[in-house]
């Protein structure tokens, strides 16, 4: 019905393509065609979608949410997506990851990656130790220090567990811009760190003028969470048609436009956009197949969103 030319290109809507063929056959054709990016510590490559958890994945372990989560599930890995970012704090986030993994024959094919939030060595250890139980894995590929939450102490806790082989990378977060330049401090200082995430999309830059340049002068892999500003951006545009222009650079849905300004940024390694919903994620992946916006386009896309 539809080129694979075609599909991969982009000129072909989600919804066009939803109403004739499974979302998951037209998403192995996109994981063919979906970026990758370096981690810079490693030269590991990591498809640029990925998807997050926070609120999404909080929901009962042994309930009916659970059906449709794991269609997302199928749907992500179908089209070539491989992390997904979670937390101790999420709920019950983290065990539904693990859940589902198992559910999807997941084992071993996903990059995880979770986060500490606690106060003092004993507290991060036991913290982890649980994420290790409710994800179901002897080894995790990413542990970050959430929110900068007593970060010298987690920090040394993490690189035992990298030293011992338990754990493949590590990093901190924050999703506050207020908090940039506090992770720019940690980065200058701890000089081992592989990740760093934080918030950055249409409507929050700030991570252009500094973050983002020293993350690539010093070969630092970022993570970009909050890229629908929680679903708000989206407020920006109900009702309105999608742009022409949108077909220039293979978008066919305002979140791919709002997911490919990101992803043009060279110092963006993945953005972890959060879904519930299985439509949702068809369409995220498709953000990373395809021509991305020059410096011009971005512009008219944050405008558009404005
Ligand atoms: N401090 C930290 O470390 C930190 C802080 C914030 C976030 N994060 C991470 O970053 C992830 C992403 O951030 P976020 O969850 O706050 O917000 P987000 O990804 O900006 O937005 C998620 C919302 O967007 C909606 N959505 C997703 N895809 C869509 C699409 N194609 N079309 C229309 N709506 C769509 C979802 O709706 P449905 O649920 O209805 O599908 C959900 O309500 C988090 O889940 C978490 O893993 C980390």
């Amino acid at each position: 019905m539809f080129t694979r030319r075609q599909m991969l290109q982009g000129s072909v809507s989600v919804a066009a393509l939803a109403a004739t063929a499974p979302l998951s056959s037209m998403l192995s054709l996109a994981a063919e065609g979906l970026h990758r990016r370096s981690i810079p510590a490693s030269g590991e490559l990591l498809p640029v979608i990925g998807l997050g958890t926070s609120r999404t994945f909080d929901v009962d372990p042994r309930g009916a949410a659970m059906g449709d989560l794991l269609e997302v599930l199928r749907l992500f890995m179908h089209g070539g997506g491989r992390l997904i970012d979670t937390a101790p704090s999420y709920g019950n986030a983290e065990r539904v990851t693990g859940e589902l993994q198992r559910r999807a024959h997941a084992v071993g094919k996903l990059f995880l990656a979770t986060k500490v939030s606690a106060t003092g060595q004993a507290a991060g250890e036991r913290q982890i130790a649980a994420s290790f139980q409710a994800l179901r894995s002897k080894t995790l590929d990413l542990i970050q220090v959430h929110n900068l939450q007593d970060t010298a102490t987690q920090l040394q806790v993490l690189r035992t567990l990298k030293d011992q082989g338990r754990v493949r990378y590590i990093g901190i977060t924050h999703y506050l811009e207020s908090a940039h330049d506090e992770l720019l401090a940690v980065l200058r200082k701890e000089k081992d760190l592989d990740f760093v995430q934080f918030n950055y999309s249409v409507g929050e830059r700030n991570a252009e003028r500094r973050l983002l340049p020293y993350c690539a002068d010093n070969g630092i892999a970022t993570l970009i969470n909050r890229p629908f500003l929680r679903g708000q951006a989206f407020a920006r545009v109900r009702n309105q048609p999608l742009p022409e222009w949108a077909a220039e650079i293979d978008a066919t849905s305002w979140a791919q436009l709002l997911l490919k300004f990101i992803l043009a940024e060279p110092a963006v390694t993945a953005v972890i956009p959060a879904t519930s919903t299985p439509r949702y994620m068809a369409d995220n992946l498709r953000a990373g197949v395809g021509r991305l916006p020059d410096t011009q386009q971005r512009e008219r896309i944050a405008r558009a969103f404005g």
